[in-house]
């Protein structure tokens, strides 16, 4: 099913120095196929016009094709209506639109939030804006050693002073997924509502939002082959009416007067200004291409790669993996024994390989570890096994090389 796919992503015909390329950063963000790259062209060809604001045939046209892709994104993730659909920048936007709205309206002096070690920073740094001025104290779940989260100490973290759980879905670093939905149960049963940071978990899992019953979830459209630059919050109907605006401009007004102004109802109160009408339409697009597969098909490709690579990367002497979870997401993070990871992935690119190292933007995770960082490769739908072997070979002789040093 996937044979010829590198031919749909053009980037990856290109060589990288001097060698055809493979791409192993996809949990960073994916390479964008040809459907996704002809729907912005066709846009700036065909459709571009700003949004709401127009009575002309084009603005219709845009606005028309901007809202259908919102309404595209509804059904994809299973959002009861379109209009709990904010297009944002990305996950990072989505989550301090929640944070600022949610400290705003629900915090109070004293107050918990409940994080877990695993966050990225985007989900846990708005926390900590929002909860600065009213004293708001933050709780951590942890990690065993797996790369799981501990769900004893999850539910005894709750009191009755606890306003929200924000979560990812799934690790950036270690894979894991979490069992998000017992831990939105749980959170329920003390009333507490829900956001879900789903930047590395919309690829990996079929999410359906009202099954999950989550509050909020979050993703960005760059790691799910869309363009950068935009990103989704859904939110419950009932949160999103009772948060206040993130931003001030154009199109989330009712009525402006220098006395008083109101909003404009959802989705519209959250969407200052011009919108990314090309990003919505490229996600779309993206949206298409991957229920082309079905995302059954998807995740299984990726699935047998992260099993494939566990069990190769295995061989390599020296080498550990960093999250061994039973619930993976196809990321897996790697270090060689007394080697910087810098080093390590400095040379597997100048092999060809695209890798990531460092902190990958969750430094508390690598501080609770005792870690320097990492390695992580990580796949999308393009990547294969011989791939999986040239990183092995090339992991081979890294091994080889720096140990000689
Ligand atoms: C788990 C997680 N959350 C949030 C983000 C932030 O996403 P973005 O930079 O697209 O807003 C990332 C990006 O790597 C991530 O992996």
């Amino acid at each position: 099913m996937f044979k010829n796919i590198r031919n749909q992503f053009p980037l990856l015909s290109r060589l990288i120095n001097g060698k055809p390329f493979i791409y192993m950063d996809n949990a960073a963000t994916t390479q964008k196929p040809l459907r996704v790259l002809h729907a912005i062209e066709t846009y700036y060809k065909e459709l571009n016009s700003n949004v709401h604001r127009g009575v002309h045939t084009l603005s219709q046209i845009a606005t028309d094709a901007y809202e259908d892709a919102r309404k595209k994104v509804q059904l994809f993730i299973g959002a009861k209506h379109a209009h709990e659909i904010i297009f944002t920048k990305g996950t990072t936007e989505a989550i301090n639109l929640v944070a600022n709205g949610v400290g705003k309206s629900f915090f109070k002096q004293g107050d918990e939030l409940i994080l877990s070690c695993m966050e990225h920073h985007s989900n846990i740094v708005p926390w900590q804006l929002a909860a600065q001025p009213y004293g708001v104290t933050i709780k951590v779940i942890p990690v065993n050693s797996r790369g799981e989260l501990e769900m004893e100490v999850y539910e005894n973290l709750f009191t009755e002073k606890t306003k929200i759980v924000a979560l990812t879905h799934a690790s950036n670093i270690l894979g894991t997924i979490n069992p998000i939905k017992k831990m939105i149960d749980i959170a329920h049963s003390h009333r507490v509502p829900v956001l879900i940071d789903g930047a590395q978990g919309i690829k990996s899992s079929i999410v359906d939002v009202q099954e999950l019953d989550c509050d909020f979830y979050c993703f960005s459209g760059h790691k799910i082959y869309a363009p950068m630059g935009i990103g989704v919050l859904y939110g419950k109907e009932k949160y999103l009416e009772q948060l206040p605006p993130y931003q001030g401009g154009g199109e989330m007004i009712e009525q402006v007067s220098f006395q008083k102004t109101t909003f404009n109802k959802l989705p519209f109160k959250f969407e200052a200004g011009t919108p990314n009408v090309e990003g919505a339409i490229g996600l779309s697009a993206a949206i298409d291409f991957m229920l082309s597969f079905g995302m059954e098909k998807l995740i299984e490709h990726e699935n047998n790669l992260l099993n494939y690579a566990h069990i190769k990367l295995q061989e390599i002497e020296n080498l550990t993996v960093i999250g061994t979870a039973k619930e993976k997401t196809a990321v897996i993070s790697f270090l060689l024994k007394n080697q910087h990871p810098a080093d390590v992935g400095t040379l597997i690119d100048m092999m060809g390989i695209a890798v990531r190292t460092g902190h990958h933007c969750a430094q508390p995770l690598i501080d609770f570890l005792h870690i320097p960082g990492t390695v992580r490769a990580s796949f999308a739908v393009y990547n294969n096994m011989d791939e999986i072997d040239k990183l092995l070979a090339v992991l081979q002789k890294v091994n080889v090389m720096l140990n000689k040093k």
